[in-house]
């Protein structure tokens, strides 16, 4: 896979890319990230890459010039994603995340200001995403953020294969909760049934709980889950503990 951000702050961009999995996927061959400076194609000595609206009204726009010709200069393959980062865009998901890993190669527009001229969004852009309903100052951290959850997908990139397997959202669910030691920590114990090396139960205990979680947290995933005969029994299960517990 090939990423390609474009950007005014690039050494921003190339610092949140040097750590910890992103890196070393990097170094691995798993991925090929590339930061380029908007900069270098804006025309004229102050190598402008924004300008004020026409119409009138508060705020720079980023210039489509600079843009296309960033793009344009990548060579991008037919089926490369042309992703303008906007909060005006699809909310960006585990699902989507998933849906680009499976893509060639990834270019990344970074916004500022008031955002791209409509040109760039309509004629350069073959998506538009946001990362949440809230406005940034620029699309770096939304790079980043996409950079990130999408390269943990490619294959090779995490140790053990079934980390991503089990993630929060990567069914629909989110995961269950993780112990390490101590056993006891403050008179905190580690529940019984993950140390009893009995594996068919530690795994319906984890799944119960993703179950329990979902159903108490996020109600807009649980009335999308359809829970299979056995999450069924599961649920039954956890109905029953939960009338003892409060008769
Ligand atoms: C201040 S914002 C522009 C917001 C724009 N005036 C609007 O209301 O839609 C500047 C840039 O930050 C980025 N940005 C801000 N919030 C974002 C979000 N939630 N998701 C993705 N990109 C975002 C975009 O690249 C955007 O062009």
């Amino acid at each position: 896979m090939r990423i390609d951000v474009i950007t005014i702050f690039p050494d921003m961009v190339r610092a949140g890319l040097g750590y910890s999995i992103v890196k070393r996927a990097q170094e691995a061959g798993h991925v090929r990230v590339a930061v380029h400076d908007l900069r270098d194609h804006a025309p004229g000595k102050h190598r402008a890459t924004d300008d004020s609206p026409y119409g009138g009204g508060a705020g720079m726009v980023m210039l489509p010039g600079p843009l296309f010709q960033a793009v344009e200069s990548l060579d991008p393959v037919p089926e490369a994603r042309i992703i303008l980062l906007t909060p005006q865009g699809e909310t960006f998901s585990q699902a989507k995340a998933r849906e680009l890993s499976e893509a060639p190669h990834l270019v990344l527009l970074c916004g500022h200001y008031e955002g791209f001229d409509e040109r760039v969004r309509r004629h350069l852009a073959t998506d538009e995403i946001s990362i949440g309903d809230y406005v940034l100052t620029g699309g770096e951290l939304p790079a980043l953020v996409i950079a990130d959850a999408v390269t943990r997908l490619l294959p090779g990139v995490l140790g053990n294969a079934e980390s991503a397997e089990a993630d929060t959202f990567t069914d629909g669910l989110l995961e269950y909760p993780h112990y390490t030691r101590p056993l006891d920590f403050r008179g905190w114990r580690v529940p019984d049934v993950l140390l009893s090396g009995h594996h068919a139960e530690i795994a319906k205990w984890r799944r119960k709980e993703q179950l329990r979680r979902t159903r108490e947290r996020r109600p807009d995933l649980w009335a999308e889950f359809v829970p299979s005969k056995s999450d069924q029994k599961l649920l039954a299960q956890l109905a029953e503990e939960e009338s003892e517990e409060n008769p």
